[in-house]
């Protein structure tokens, strides 16, 4: 069987740390499955893909297309140039471009792993190819979307949504018709595992090691702006004075899209201006997530708005650390609160500087929770399951192609 996939972007974030999971997963459970990465933009993401069997190519997306919104909500502005780009002769010829590629390819199936890649892959797929759909995000906050893929979706075979919450939106968003699995994401256990190479985050984030013992905090994203850092940084600075704690900011700016994320100069200046000078660092980008998250004794997930998955707190669990998560969307279904993890209220800094005091004055109860963390991790999060659960999708998928 052969399946081509298109993704958005080059640059490797959780929609694509997923989608190499599947690949790999797949290729260990059916070695005779043939993977082929078709992506917008170049970037390390190709190498990576290839790293897991697959071929890789990019098939560079014009500048509008590129621009145009995939992690941000797509309102007021954005939803005017977004109609403009998509109609856009540029877009057109990307799309024939495409089609060629397609047809050169012959696969079973595609399967599209990206807002705009939805759209495109179902524009361009020959005939009789079935399109699968793997929604990483909610539909409905992207009004011009939630339209096209509505128009699109008899063109779509089957939606593999990463929560049950994602599931439920794409439903509402775009016709109670399509048929939607939801697959929770997995994680690779060998590499988030609780032992492994640490992160030195001081060094990195350019501060002075710290004179006594230190509870070190750390929120992990890509500066996307509903990831939370402002919610992160107002708790940071309400903790009591002489709590021994640092906050570590791990990210780095990603994706290419325009307006929807933070500059990392203004968070530092908002870090000054809260009074954290020295109990913050920023890290920027790293590499290495698990050893970064390994460096740390706690690790916060801050989003503002429903979080579809949240791979960042999949990771943290697998390596049993104690995580503080945002209340809601499809995080809620990968945690038990208070058993493997503790929850705040969303978009509320003092609900979540309430948790971190408690973990900070409690070493036994990040120790209990980390450890549960890890365990609820190995049953849930092992990377086999995915292809247990795709399979039998794409070959049903197959089953019904003409
Ligand atoms: C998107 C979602 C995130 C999820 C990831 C992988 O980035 O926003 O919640 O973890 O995809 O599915």
């Amino acid at each position: 069987m052969k399946i081509v996939y298109l993704n958005p972007s080059g640059q490797t974030g959780g929609a694509e740390r997923s989608l190499l999971d599947f690949m790999a997963s797949l290729r260990a459970a059916d070695p005779g499955v043939e993977l082929r990465l078709i992506a917008g933009a170049g970037g390390a993401f190709l190498q990576q893909a290839r790293a897991v069997g697959a071929e890789a190519e990019a098939l560079i997306y014009p500048r509008s297309l590129a621009r145009l919104g995939d992690a941000g909500s797509q309102s007021g502005l954005l939803g005017t140039l977004g109609r403009a780009s998509l109609s856009a002769p540029s877009v057109a010829l990307y799309t024939a471009r495409l089609r060629r590629a397609l047809a050169a390819a012959a696969p079973d199936l595609i399967h599209t792993n990206g807002f705009k890649m939805h759209l495109l892959g179902a524009w361009a797929a020959p005939r009789g190819v079935p399109v699968l759909w793997h929604v990483h995000d909610y539909v409905s906050p992207r009004p011009l979307m939630a339209r096209l893929m509505r128009a699109q979706a008899g063109r779509c075979a089957a939606v593999v949504a990463n929560s049950r919450s994602v599931a439920d939106d794409v439903r509402a968003a775009c016709g109670a018709g399509l048929r939607v699995f939801p697959i929770h994401n997995a994680v690779d256990l060998e590499r988030f595992s609780p032992a492994g190479p640490v992160l030195d985050l001081d060094r990195l984030a350019g501060l002075a090691a710290p004179r006594g013992p230190m509870v070190k905090i750390g929120l992990v994203a890509t500066m996307a702006r509903w990831k939370g850092h402002e919610i992160f940084l107002r708790a940071l600075a309400t903790l009591p004075d002489g709590l021994p704690v640092r906050g570590y900011v791990i990210g780095g700016a990603l994706y290419e899209t325009e307006g929807s994320q933070y500059d990392l100069e203004d968070l530092r200046a908002l870090a000054g201006r809260l009074g954290l000078a020295g109990r913050v660092g920023f890290t920027g980008f790293v590499d290495d997530a698990a050893a970064a998250m390994r460096a740390l004794d706690v690790v916060v997930h801050a989003s503002t708005q429903p979080e579809p998955f949240g791979l960042v707190i999949a990771e943290a669990m697998a390596c049993g650390r104690a995580v503080i998560v945002s209340r809601g969307g499809g995080a809620a279904e990968i945690v038990t609160p208070g058993e493997d993890a503790l929850v705040h209220e969303a978009g509320c800094a003092y609900a979540l500087a309430g948790r971190m005091v408690e973990l900070a004055r409690d070493p036994a109860l990040r120790a209990a929770l980390g450890a549960r963390a890890a365990e609820s991790a190995r049953a849930r999060f092992a990377r086999a399951r995915l292809a247990e659960q795709l399979l039998p999708v794409y070959r049903l998928l197959r089953a019904e192609a003409p």
